[in-house]
């Protein structure tokens, strides 16, 4: 498998797209909240990212009609931002968002709660994040890619929740999405092949309150849960600089956000 790698100085537009996408998701915190639409925060972003310089990366890639993808409750993923519904008490949002500068992305998501959720939500939140953070510890120069599926899949198996499997992480740069896919549930395919130095990829579970299994709604990209539980997903964009692990969209506020 052809894996692109990349020297410290070659990645500044990168951090740069990182660095935008993460802001944005910190000032969501102060942004979500009962009665807004996905539309109204899909703006705020469109209109931060022109601000600070960048392009939204989904806005009509492969069709997508919006510079973010919204997803709530049982949409596990591409979920469309639409005008249709306000925000409600006890709603889980995942924003995502992936800016451009210079053609390289920055691709990074988060939950957000509504008011007060079900402990069943909160708990779905948190270990998705723990997925996360968990998996990324396990990236090792020489190490397989499967360990980040490995150590997933038993975080979710613990807590009695599944992972997804239809959509995955992904290598990341000047495409949106190129080669190696990261798989977040154990696939012995990715045993033999190892994490190189200089890569840059995408972690980002999917982990859903009841089973694993998905499909798509007739717009063609909203992926929901088959069996209407709760699915929550959190992202970031990595980038491997010999011995650390760089998260190029860590929160630059320290938010503190599972
Ligand atoms: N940001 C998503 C990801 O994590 C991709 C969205 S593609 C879109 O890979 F077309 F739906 F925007
Ligand atoms: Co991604
Ligand atoms: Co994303």
């Amino acid at each position: 498998m052809n894996i692109k790698s990349y020297k410290p100085n070659e990645i500044n537009y990168c951090r740069e797209a990182s660095l935008i996408s993460a802001t944005i998701l910190d000032e969501l915190t102060n942004v979500i909240s009962e009665g807004i639409t996905t539309e109204e925060i899909d703006n705020y972003c469109l209109n931060r990212i022109i601000e600070m310089g960048g392009v939204p990366a989904p806005l009509f890639y492969r069709g997508f009609p919006k510079s973010t993808c919204t997803s709530l409750n049982r949409i596990i993923c591409h979920g469309i931002p639409s005008s249709n519904r306000k925000l409600l008490n006890g709603d889980i949002l995942n924003v995502d968002i992936t800016t451009i500068i210079n053609g390289w992305h920055g691709d990074t998501s988060r939950m957000y709660k509504v008011g007060n959720i079900s402990v069943k939500a909160l708990n779905l939140c948190q270990t998705t994040h723990e997925c996360l953070i968990e998996s990324i510890k396990e990236i090792k120069v020489g190490e397989p890619i499967s360990n980040i599926g490995k150590k997933i899949e038993k975080i979710a198996g613990e807590n009695n929740f599944s992972v997804v499997r239809d959509f995955c992480g992904h290598g990341l740069g000047i495409n949106f999405h190129e080669n190696p896919s990261i798989v977040h549930y154990y696939d012995k395919e990715y045993d033999n092949i190892n994490f190189i130095d200089g890569m840059i990829f995408t972690v980002e579970p999917m982990i859903n309150a009841g089973k694993y299994h998905s499909k798509i709604l007739s717009d063609g990209w909203t992926a929901v849960t088959k069996d209407k539980t709760l699915s929550a997903q959190y992202e970031h964009t990595v980038y491997i600089n010999g011995d650390s692990i760089e998260i190029l969209t860590e929160s630059p506020n320290g938010v503190f956000y599972s």
